[in-house]
């Protein structure tokens, strides 16, 4: 299920060591936690340029180049808003510069654009791939049908999504996929950001968290609950809720690799004892039927929890909320949601944004 490919089922995200979710690391700090990550077992790094750690992992890495997976990614940034041949054989030369690599092992295409056919950017990913300047080649969390796309016309061996144990729906629409493609799944975000490790309900100063959908309204009530379980299951096992969190999924039928990325020391020697950890069969099964009745009380209740939301005038974050959950539910369009999550993001015209979101949910069916 390709996951020979990565060096170890659980990996290291550098994403929090760019500051993403509000502390910021010095180089050094960095460079130490990553080799500590190394030490603890992890043999598989993910980047990014966005996340501008690519230099530190390098550097971090550099003697033990041959014994780890390195995997970074591409994408239609701002300022690069399109996924061109150009565009993706520059952005390949400049990380592997960065990383001081001569071949990345993973290269996933995350944001990819609309007017840049499937074709275009499967033939120079695969060209790359035969010039050996990368291994092989994945998909970060695309829309659904552009997943599909590319599946069906090239080969990513790799597909990365969100998945936890609150927030199992796209991991449920890629096991669909694998019944007809051959790939595996990349889960991210598994200790849920924070939340199911039992220390982050309150997010409010903790950089992107504090407009995280994730740590929102019910979406946080139910992700509460399954933390409360999981505190109590970490009560009788010995382990701890974050521990427990991660070996779940990693226990998941087609997850290839997951991915943790904390910044304190501490909670990488916690998460990094997951890899060792196996879940005894009934506590997992008990913990499943929790995620899928979670997901599924979720989703029966979302369209009236937006509707309420958007029936009076609603903040930034809360409208980030309607629309990540919406799109998440297929509620709304995902192109027409990104547009309007760049126009919330930077704060434009909240009011006018609010309106198109009451439209779209009044032309919405049923969530999937
Ligand atoms: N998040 C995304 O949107 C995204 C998208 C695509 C790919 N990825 C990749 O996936 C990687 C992993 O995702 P992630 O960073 O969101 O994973 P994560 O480990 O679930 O989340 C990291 C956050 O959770 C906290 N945390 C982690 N373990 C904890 C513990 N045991 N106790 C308390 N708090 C804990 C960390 O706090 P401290 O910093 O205090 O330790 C940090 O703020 C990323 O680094 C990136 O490489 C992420």
């Amino acid at each position: 299920m390709n996951s020979a490919l990565l060096k170890s089922r659980l990996g290291y995200g550098c994403y929090a060591l760019g500051g993403a979710y509000g502390k910021k690391l010095s180089r050094a700090e960095a460079v130490q936690l990553i080799r500590l990550a190394y030490d603890l077992g992890i043999r598989y790094f993910d980047t990014a340029p966005l996340y501008h750690t690519e230099e530190i992992l390098g550097e971090a890495l550099a003697r033990h180049r041959d014994q780890v997976t390195i995997a970074t990614k591409v994408g239609a940034y701002p300022g690069a808003e399109r996924l061109s041949r150009e565009h993706i054989t520059a952005s390949c030369h400049a990380s592997l510069r960065r990383l001081g690599t001569d071949c990345l092992d993973l290269y996933l295409v995350h944001y990819d654009d609309d007017a840049t056919a499937v074709d275009e950017v499967l033939e120079t990913l695969e060209k790359l791939q035969d010039q050996g300047k990368i291994r092989a080649y994945g998909l970060g969390h695309l829309p659904a049908s552009r997943t599909a796309a590319y599946l069906e016309q090239g080969n990513p061996r790799l597909v990365m999504a969100e998945m936890h144990c609150a927030m199992p729906g796209q991991y449920q629409k890629l096991r669909s996929l694998q019944q007809k493609y051959s790939f595996g799944i990349i889960a991210f975000s598994v200790t849920g950001r924070g939340l199911l490790a039992g220390e982050a309900s309150q997010p409010a100063d903790a950089g992107l968290r504090s407009i995280d959908p994730l740590f929102r309204r019910n979406k946080l009530a139910s992700g509460l609950r399954i933390a409360a379980k999981l505190q109590e299951m970490a009560r009788d096992s010995g382990a701890t809720p974050a521990q427990i969190a991660i070996a779940w999924v990693l226990a998941q039928p087609g997850v290839a690799g997951a991915l943790t990325g904390p910044a304190d020391r501490r909670h990488l020697e916690e998460n990094c004892a997951a890899l060792h950890l196996k879940l005894d069969p009934a506590l997992e099964k008990e913990l499943t039927a929790l995620v899928y009745r979670e997901a599924e009380a979720f989703r029966q209740q979302i369209t009236r929890e937006i509707a309420s939301i958007l029936a009076s005038p609603a903040r930034g974050p809360d409208l980030v909320y309607c629309l990540e959950h919406g799109v998440e539910m297929e509620l709304f369009p995902r192109d027409e949601g990104a547009r309007l999550l760049t126009e919330i993001l930077r704060g434009h015209n909240l009011a006018r944004c609010q309106r198109q979101l009451q439209s779209l949910l009044h032309s919405a069916k049923s969530p999937k």
